[in-house]
C-alpha cells in the first residue's frame, strides 16, 4: 500500500482549510507562471534538450476547409488506440468511420515491437472488418498489384496512405519521420526511445505484408489545430486537456532559432510548433507544488518529468485527490473523513479516476447525468450532498454508513479546488501562446509594451481548437480557464478567443497531414515524370480524383 501523509491536527486547528488553501493559485502566481512559461518557450525555441521541447513539426500552413480526400488515420493517444477512415469533403465538413481498440498495460510497458505489431494488427482488423480494404476508399488509393510497380515502396498508388497521430514527444525531422524523445502518460515500452516511430510502424506493416504506408506523423495537438482550422477556417493553437496536456501553435519560423540555417528558415514563413508544454517547469521553480503533488510525482513512473502535466491532466487529478482524501482519513488524533474508514479502492495507487471528481461536481451542480427533468425545481443542499454521497459510496467502494453528508461536502471541496487549480494553470499556457504570437499582452507588468507594440490580429477572432476528456466533460473547465485568462490578458482579448472542440481532431489532423504528404510526394514525382505534366497540372498516373489533394493549404 502506498504511504500516506502523516498529519497531526492540533486542537482547534482548521486543518481542512489549511489543506485546501494549498491548492489556491493567486493572481500574482498566475502572472509569474505565465512569464516563466514564456521564458521556457524561448529556451526551447533556441536550442534542443529543454523541458519544453518546442518541437518543429514541418507543418508550414493550416487548412482552410477546402481540402478533399479519404485517408486512413491511426491514433495512439493515452487511453485508447483508434483506427479511422476520414473523408474530408472539402466544404469544412468530414465524415469518419472508426474503431477503438484497448491498449493493455502489458502493451504499454512491454517490448516496442509488440506494441507496434498490435497497432498494425488493429489497422489490419479495421480494413478487414470493413470488407475490402478499398471498398470505401477512392480509386486513387486502391492498392494495385505490387508487381505492377517497379519500386513499390516509393509509389503511393500501390499503398493506402496512412497518417499516424502519435501523442508523445517526438523530435520530428520531417513530416514522415521523428524520434521518440521519451514516453509519457504511463507508457514505457522498451526499445522505442531514440527510434523513428514511423519506421517502427512501417516495419510492423511490412512484417505483415500490408499495403499500407505511413506517410505522415502528427501529434494530437497538431491534429486539433489542423482539424479546427479545417472546420472553422482559422486556428492558431491546438490544445489537449485529457489524459495528458499539451499545445501546438503557429510560430514564425524566424523565431525557431534552433533550426539554424536550414531550408525552412531560408524559406521563412510559419511553422506549427509542438510545445510539449506538459514538461513545462520540471524544476517546479514556479509551479505551486503541494506535498501531495510531490508524492504523486515521486510514485509515478517518470519522477521529475512532465511537471505541468501532473498538475493539470486527467491522468493525475484523481490521484492527487486520492492522496488528499487518504491523508484526511489518517489525520490523528481524530480522522477528518469517513470516521477513519478507508477502502481497497482508496488505498490503491490510481484507485480514484478523474471521472469520479467530474461526477462529484456534476452531482453538486445538478448537470450532466444529474440534470433535473424539471429545471424549475431546485434541489436542496441536502439533496445535492446525498447525491455526492452515493457517488462516493459507489466509486470509492466505501460502506454507506461510513460516509456522512459532511464527508460528502469535504470531498466536493477537494474536487473543486484541484480542478480550479488545473484550469487556472491551463490558462497560463493559453495566455503565454497569445503573448508569444503577439496577440495579447499581460495585463500586469507589460506597461512599456502597452504603449509601443500593436497587437497582431487586433479586433479579430482568435481560433483555438481543444480536445480531451477534461475540456469536454469536466464541469465548467473551460469557464474556469476563461476566468483566469481574462485576468491575464484582459477582457477584450479573452472575448475574442474562440475556443472550439476539435472533436475527432486526431483523426482529421492525421488525414490532413497525410494529404500534405501525398501532395509533397506527388510534387516529387512531378519532377521526375515530365516537365509537360508540371505545366499542365497533375501526373496522369494519379488520376483526376487526386487533384483535390493538391489544393494548397493556406497560411494563417
Ligand atoms: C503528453 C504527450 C504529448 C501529448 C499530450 C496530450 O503530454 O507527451 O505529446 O500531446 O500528452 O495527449
Amino acid at each position: 500500500m502506498p504511504q500516506t501523509h502523516a498529519i497531526y491536527a492540533h486542537p482547534g486547528e482548521d486543518l481542512l482549510s489549511a489543506v485546501l488553501q494549498q491548492f489556491d493559485v493567486h493572481d500574482d502566481h498566475l502572472f509569474n507562471i505565465t512569464r516563466t512559461f514564456l521564458r521556457e518557450m524561448w529556451d526551447g525555441l533556441e536550442s534542443y534538450g529543454h523541458d519544453m521541447a518546442m518541437i518543429p513539426t514541418f507543418v508550414r500552413s493550416t487548412p482552410d476547409g477546402s481540402e478533399k480526400g479519404t485517408f486512413l488515420a491511426l491514433d495512439l493517444g493515452g487511453t485508447n488506440l483508434r483506427v479511422c477512415e476520414v473523408n474530408l469533403h472539402g466544404d469544412k465538413t468530414f465524415s469518419l468511420r472508426q474503431q477503438k481498440y484497448k491498449v493493455s498495460d502489458a502493451l504499454k510497458t512491454g517490448e516496442a515491437t509488440t506494441l507496434f505489431d498490435y497497432l498494425a494488427d488493429s489497422v489490419d482488423a479495421f480494413l478487414t472488418d470493413s470488407g475490402s480494404p478499398t471498398c470505401a476508399l477512392p480509386p486513387s488509393l486502391t492498392p494495385r498489384d505490387l508487381t505492377e510497380a517497379s519500386d513499390p515502396v516509393d509509389v503511393h498508388g500501390s499503398y493506402i496512405p496512412l497518417g499516424l497521430t502519435f501523442s508523445f514527444p517526438v523530435e520530428q525531422t520531417a513530416l514522415d519521420s521523428g524520434k521518440l524523445l521519451t514516453w509519457t502518460k504511463g507508457f514505457s515500452a522498451k526499445n522505442a526511445i531514440g527510434n523513428d516511430v514511423v519506421k517502427l510502424l512501417q516495419d510492423a506493416f511490412d512484417r505483415k505484408h500490408m499495403h499500407v504506408r505511413c506517410v505522415a506523423l502528427v501529434n494530437d495537438t497538431v491534429g486539433a489545430l489542423l482539424s479546427r482550422a479545417y472546420t472553422s477556417g482559422g486556428c492558431i493553437l491546438g490544445a489537449i486537456f485529457g489524459t495528458g496536456t499539451n499545445g501546438a501553435y503557429v510560430e514564425d519560423v524566424a523565431n525557431i532559432s534552433k533550426l539554424g540555417r536550414s531550408e525552412e528558415v531560408k524559406e521563412g514563413g510559419l511553422m506549427v510548433v509542438n510545445t510539449e508544454w506538459g514538461g513545462f517547469n520540471n524544476s517546479r521553480s514556479a509551479l505551486p507544488s503541494t506535498p501531495y503533488d510531490k508524492k504523486v510525482d515521486r510514485e509515478s513512473i517518470n519522477p521529475g518529468k512532465q511537471g505541468f502535466e501532473k498538475f493539470i491532466s486527467g491522468m493525475y487529478l484523481g490521484e492527487i485527490a486520492r492522496n488528499v482524501i487518504v491523508s484526511l482519513i489518517d489525520v490523528a488524533p481524530k480522522s477528518l473523513l469517513f470516521s477513519g474508514h478507508s477502502s481497497k479502492q482508496l488505498n490503491k495507487q490510481w484507485g480514484v479516476d478523474t471521472a469520479v471528481l467530474s461526477e462529484v461536481e456534476e452531482a453538486w451542480e445538478g448537470i450532466g447525468r444529474f440534470a433535473p427533468e424539471d429545471s424549475s425545481r431546485q434541489p436542496s443542499v441536502q439533496q445535492k450532498l446525498e447525491r455526492i454521497r452515493d457517488v462516493i459510496v459507489r466509486r470509492m467502494e466505501l460502506p454507506p454508513d461510513s460516509v456522512s453528508l459532511d464527508d460528502a461536502d469535504i470531498i466536493r471541496k477537494i474536487c473543486t479546488h484541484i480542478a480550479w487549480r488545473a484550469a487556472r494553470l491551463s490558462a497560463c499556457a493559453v495566455a503565454a501562446v497569445l503573448v508569444q504570437t503577439g496577440r495579447a499582452r499581460l495585463t500586469r507588468g507589460d506597461e512599456e509594451a502597452k504603449n509601443t507594440v500593436t497587437l497582431v490580429d487586433e479586433g479579430k477572432r482568435i481560433g483555438v481548437g481543444v480536445d480531451g476528456s477534461l475540456v469536454e466533460h469536466y464541469p465548467y473547465f473551460e469557464k474556469k480557464l476563461r476566468a483566469s485568462l481574462r485576468v491575464l490578458v484582459g477582457d477584450d482579448v479573452e472575448h475574442r478567443v474562440d475556443i472550439g472542440l476539435a472533436k475527432d481532431g486526431s483523426g482529421v489532423g492525421a488525414a490532413l497531414c497525410a494529404l500534405v504528404a501525398c501532395r509533397q510526394n506527388i510534387t516529387k514525382q512531378y519532377h521526375t515524370v515530365s516537365e509537360h505534366e508540371v505545366a499542365n497540372g497533375l501526373p496522369q498516373s494519379l488520376g483526376p480524383e487526386n487533384s483535390t489533394c493538391l489544393d494548397p493549404l493556406v497560411r494563417t
